[in-house]
């Protein structure tokens, strides 16, 4: 695709976040809040289905990781201690003629110059670091004692928790602490929609390992992580996992790998999969004087475990599901004539509604009955939306609009009245291939649970 459609399709994928209410922009009655987003009543849904199956890859289905759910204030010493307070910075520049402030790196070069991409001026101040915490004060007093930060990142809870959830999960090295949260940076740009956000969501696993091991789980996790994103259905050809190179690694760590997804604004970071040593431990047993160090009783040696950490985005893995998913084709209207059709493309399992039902005519009772029974028998097992309004076409359409994968029609044949032999069957519409077939109505459950897990 070329930069201009590429440019189109951002753009549609904007507007139907909104119109279909997965993505709107927060406090929008109020002019909006740059770089904060709200969910709506199908983002919501993608939002924890994708977040369900990263708990349930990384935690459930492990002996060798637990969770934890961290506070999001925090004692301000975390920060100190992590290095957060001194060096979680941005360069930024001034432009003096627009007034814009910029990250120091979004500036565009032209012949060796460099300008404000905004206005082209050249009139640019000398970068200076800025510090990306929020800042806020705990108690009654606003002053130095009682300042601290929106956390960040979630990783440092999981750190500074190292021992205890040690002592009570009773695991062995390595294992894995993981957590998702909030986290906040003041971005001194926020773009690419959701992209950049000043509040988004984090799904962090802090793997810990014995030094000698730290390059092999790395390289491990990197394939884990890449596994997982094809598993929520997308195409292994959109990710690329990026070494970052020496000069650019954080200066503790050993080796980083960036997953990086094509979105239609560019090839852009999905997640980070760093072998952050034994740095953090490290730091917060010198600052808080307390021991961190595991005790091997094999070897009967004490030491300092060193992290893997493969840290994903839940905003932007969302954004990344969307992207992936839009598709328009052709599909034929109620009188066969064909027109285009906008399709999410979801996978089943990260779907936002997972099933529509449908009764055929809605001012027919015995259908409605019988759709409302289904709607009954497969709300247990799945989130399940019931539509009656308009031609069955437009309702189909609708759901392929939203993602939804399969799509149950209740009509006569439901009832026994024109073949006894089709009594309690239904048709089951699959959303990408548009294909019908016809299912007991009581297996239902049983086919769309196989097809959603
Ligand atoms: N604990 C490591 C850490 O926080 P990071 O690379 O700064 O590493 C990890 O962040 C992930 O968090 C990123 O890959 C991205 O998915 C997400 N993330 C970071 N900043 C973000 C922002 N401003 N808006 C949305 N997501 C962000």
């Amino acid at each position: 695709m070329n930069k201009s459609s590429d440019a189109q399709r951002m753009e549609k994928i904007v507007s139907l976040c909104k119109r279909r209410g997965f993505i709107f922009q927060s406090s929008e009655i109020y002019g909006g809040l740059n770089g904060c987003w709200d969910y709506g009543p199908l983002g919501v849904e993608l939002k924890r289905n994708l977040k369900d199956y990263w708990w349930r890859v990384m935690v459930h289905e492990r002996d060798d990781v637990v969770g934890m759910d961290g506070s999001i204030l925090m004692n301000r010493a975390v920060w100190k201690a992590s290095g957060h307070e001194d060096t979680f910075t941005d360069p930024m520049v001034d432009c003096r003629s627009c007034k814009a402030r910029l990250r120091a790196d979004q500036l565009v070069e032209k012949k060796g110059i460099k300008q404000c991409p905004n206005c082209g001026g050249k009139d640019l101040t000398a970068p200076r670091a800025f510090n990306l915490m929020f800042k806020t004060f705990i108690g009654a007093t606003e002053d130095e004692s009682s300042l601290t930060y929106l956390r960040p990142e979630t990783a440092q809870a999981i750190f500074v928790q190292f021992k205890n959830v040690l002592e009570v999960s009773r695991k062995k090295l390595p294992f894995g602490i993981a957590q998702i949260g909030k986290a906040f940076r003041n971005e001194i740009n926020p773009r690419n929609f959701t992209f950049r956000s000043r509040e988004f969501e984090q799904m962090e696993l802090e793997y810990f390992c014995r030094a000698e091991e730290g390059m092999r789980w790395l390289d491990y996790w990197k394939e884990e992580r890449l596994k997982f994103y094809e598993n929520i259905g997308i195409a292994r050809d959109n990710l690329h996992a990026l070494t970052v190179p020496d000069e650019e690694r954080a200066f503790y760590s050993k080796g980083t790998y960036d997953i990086e997804y094509d979105f239609p604004f560019g090839r852009q970071e999905l997640e980070g999969v760093a072998y952050r040593t034994d740095y953090d431990l490290s730091q917060h047993q010198k600052a808080s004087g307390k021991s961190l160090e595991y005790f091997d009783e094999e070897t009967k040696q004490k030491f300092i475990p060193h992290v893997v950490e493969p840290s994903a985005g839940v905003d932007r893995t969302v954004l990344a599901l969307i992207c992936e998913a839009y598709c328009e084709d052709e599909a034929p209207d109620e009188k066969g004539k064909m027109e285009t059709r906008i399709v999410l493309r979801f996978h089943p399992r990260i779907s936002p509604i997972k099933c529509a039902v449908f009764p055929l005519l809605k001012n027919k009772e015995p259908l409605v009955a019988k759709a409302k029974e289904i709607v009954a028998l497969l709300r247990p097992h799945m989130y399940v939306f019931y539509d009656e309004t308009g031609a069955i076409g437009r309702r189909y359409r609708r759901q392929d609009e939203i993602g939804t994968p399969f799509g149950v029609t209740v009509d006569f044949e439901t009832l026994g009245e024109k073949d006894l032999a089709l009594r309690d069957t239904v048709t089951l519409r699959d959303r990408d291939s548009m294909k019908q077939e016809r299912v007991p109505v009581k297996d239902l459950p049983s086919i769309l649970v196989s097809r959603i897990s």
